[in-house]
């Protein structure tokens, strides 16, 4: 069922404008540029608490800097396993939302089990619908990404992205933070994200052409500020999962405060780079990162000026709205991670040590 791909991994990377499209369309409408109504008063949150695992972790990140920026929405996000064993001190008021493909991961529905118990509202965004998440929760929230074959998670990740991207807007409205012109702007936005993924995935040859390289790294930092941040975190995670090469992920304004000490002619970094306000910053830290030896590849829209520097290695991505650039820049991310592992002939659909659903702990 692969069809023309080699690996579901790069067949699932493909879906991703038909994911993205379907999972807008449950909480979108593109005809009126309205929200749907959505299913939690958000007018009554006081607070948002996520819980999730891996990359449903960094979906939930994402999610949180656009509860906070396009709905004024207070939002704390952590690690399952953390929350559930740490009596976290949690008020009424607060939404606890539990974000997994699967709906099964043991830590994540424990969190859930528990944020009810203290009597607390409660949503799960998850792709399985029929899951334990699913049930357990008050409020579901669907991804419609399908089935996700490939262990690593790609089309689950940006349809978690999508959705939550979508309830910000709808928080935004519900709160008054976002007016009638400004929820139509930002509708049209998220529609416009399965058109600008679709354009993404044509960067295919120009990554591939870069992995040759990459594959011979054992360390490779990633990059970016804002939404890019988690991103970065979720980048490096696919390149460690596939390919098994060491990587990490960072907020690029923490690298003097670490990890540019790492840099050398053989630690490459990438960089996600959208022309959005951060921009010049994120293109300084590149700076100093090419003054240092490092080999830099840049992934930023062909407007974006060349930041000086021998050394960086620059991959176009569509320009897009900031809102979307996460959805947007996941394609390159994911490309990126897939071509080095094939390049290091790596069983990419099921690495080694990994399953696809966590129900142990
Ligand atoms: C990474 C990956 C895992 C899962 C994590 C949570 O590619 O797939 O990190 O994201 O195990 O799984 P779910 O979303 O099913 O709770």
């Amino acid at each position: 069922e692969k069809g023309e791909y080699r690996h579901f991994m790069e067949k699932e990377i493909h879906e991703q404008p038909d994911s993205v499209q379907h999972t807008l369309s449950e909480y979108l409408d593109l005809v009126s540029g309205k929200v749907k109504v959505p299913s939690v008063d958000f007018a009554a949150v006081e607070r948002i608490q996520i819980v999730a695992c891996g990359t449903a972790f960094y979906a939930s990140q994402i999610g949180k800097y656009a509860f906070e920026r396009y709905a004024g929405l207070p939002c704390d996000i952590e690690i399952a396993s953390e929350f559930r064993y740490r009596q976290p001190a949690v008020t009424q008021g607060t939404l606890a939302v539990a974000v997994s493909q699967s709906g099964e991961t043991a830590d994540t529905l424990a969190s859930l089990t528990w944020c009810k118990a203290q009597g607390l509202k409660t949503a799960a965004v998850v792709n399985v619908h029929s899951s334990s998440m699913a049930r357990e929760a008050e409020v579901l929230w669907p991804t419609h990404a399908g089935p996700e074959i490939g262990v690593a998670s790609t089309k689950a990740f940006t349809a978690q992205v999508a959705a939550l991207l979508s309830l910000a807007v709808a928080a935004g409205v519900a709160r008054g933070k976002i007016d009638a012109a400004q929820e139509a702007e930002l509708v049209k936005a998220l529609f416009e994200a399965p058109r600008l993924i679709a354009e993404a995935l044509q960067m295919d040859a120009g990554i591939h052409a870069l992995t040759i390289d990459l594959a011979k790294a054992r360390d490779v930092l990633f990059l970016g500020r804002g939404p890019m941040f988690p991103l970065a975190m979720e980048g490096a995670l696919k390149l460690k999962e596939i390919s098994y090469i060491h990587a990490e992920g960072y907020a690029a304004g923490e690298l003097k405060h670490g990890p540019i000490a790492l840099i050398d002619e053989a630690t490459p970094t990438v960089a996600l780079a959208p022309l959005d306000d951060l921009f010049e910053k994120t293109a300084s830290n590149l700076q100093e990162v090419a003054a240092r030896g490092g080999p830099v590849i840049m992934i930023a829209p062909e407007k974006a000026p060349d930041p000086h520097g021998a050394g960086i290695r620059r991959v176009h991505a569509p320009d897009c709205p900031a809102l979307i650039s996460p959805l947007v820049y996941a394609v390159p991310m994911q490309l990126l991670a897939y071509y080095t592992a094939v390049q290091k002939g790596t069983d990419v659909d099921q690495p080694r040590n990994l399953a696809k659903s966590v129900t142990v702990e």
